[in-house]
């Protein structure tokens, strides 16, 4: 008997064959949108470095939410430009800073819509980093750095103050040792522990996020961020940080970005005792629409194979600026 030939194509030729036999499904309800909320009314400005995407004020964010929630996306992360910037970031922390009356307004006019604040100080410092600066401890001239432990009561601070004023679940993104105990323990100390965190474990230091920094106004005005979040080829101590993590009482844990770490994601996703989310962060969004302006991609069928290939290295939910598209596309 000659070695049979393997007919891989049956199943290929017939569209609902192809269907029926999918191995990975995208869900809107695996979907979180991301918005960034600014001062002022009625305002609507575009973002030049992420085409379709701008920062709005409470109340074109509240309109915006409610297109969103109508076309089947059940959760949003938010973060916020503030009206002036300090060395601590106290507007991240201000019961009257723009997220948490971002948050109040949401809830308010949108009860069922599922509120994720993004808890980071770099909005909202003047400097620019995820914490507040203080002298380095390396050798040679002085350096400054950003320090881990007092950053940790802010940031607690400012996870309550969301919880308070109506997100349901936060996010914690500063990569500081110990941010998610923090949070955890401030949650609790007010009453606030069923209130889930999703941490972004897994946090490289990227070039991804570079128009992100635009739209969120929150490059740091010296050095960069490699003292704090990941470096790139490290896949071992993704697993500890998520560990740790876990440890410290996250609910959900993160891999960001998605596409370059897709191999980060899998390991992730393997070994995770809790769902995985993945950030398909502002670069990865912003290469496929410059491409796909040019002609060059097919912006719609891209955004699916990209989304799908995050899904089947295993995300259970994916935060996307494609969200609308995707969940356009998914309706048929
Ligand atoms: C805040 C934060 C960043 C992103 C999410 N939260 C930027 C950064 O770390 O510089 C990036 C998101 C994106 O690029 O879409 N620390």
């Amino acid at each position: 008997m000659p070695f049979p030939l393997h007919r891989m194509r049956r199943l290929r030729s017939h569209p609902w064959a192809r269907e029926m036999t999918r191995e990975t499904r995208l869900h809107k309800s695996m979907f979180v949108e991301p918005f960034f909320v600014t001062e002022g009314k009625g305002r609507r400005v575009p973002v030049p470095s992420m085409p379709g995407v701008c920062q709005l004020s409470v109340d074109t964010l509240v309109e915006e939410c409610a297109i969103s929630r109508e076309m089947g996306i059940g959760a949003v992360l938010l973060f916020g430009l503030p009206e002036t910037k300090d060395g601590v970031g106290s507007e991240g922390y201000s019961p009257k800073g723009i997220v948490a009356r971002a948050l109040e307004a949401l809830k308010e006019s949108l009860p069922d819509l599922y509120l994720i604040a993004d808890v980071c100080l770099c909005e909202y410092t003047d400097h620019g980093h995820c914490g507040i600066i203080g002298a380095g401890r390396s050798a040679g001239p002085a350096t400054k750095d950003v320090l881990n432990d007092p950053t940790l009561d802010l940031l607690a601070k400012e996870a309550v103050v969301y919880a308070e004023a109506g997100a349901d679940m936060v996010a914690p993104s500063a990569m500081m040792d110990g941010q998610v105990r923090a949070i955890r323990s401030a949650l609790d100390a007010k009453g606030l522990e069923t209130l889930p965190i999703m941490s972004y474990a897994a946090k490289y230091a990227s070039g991804f996020y570079g128009p992100f920094r635009e739209a969120a106004q929150s490059a740091p005005q010296f050095g960069d961020r490699r003292g704090y979040q990941m470096d790139p080829p490290n896949v071992r101590e993704a697993l500890r940080e998520v560990a740790l993590d876990l440890e410290e009482g996250a609910d959900v844990v993160m891999v960001k970005p998605a596409l370059a770490y897709l191999d980060v994601l899998r390991r992730v996703a393997d070994s995770s005792p809790v769902p995985v989310a993945a950030y398909n962060v502002s670069g990865e969004y912003s290469m496929l629409k410059a491409a796909a302006e040019r002609g060059w991609l097919d912006e719609n069928r891209l955004v699916m194979e990209i989304l799908t290939a995050i899904r089947r290295a295993g995300a259970d939910i994916i935060l996307t600026y494609h969200a609308r598209q995707a969940a356009k596309l998914l309706d048929g």
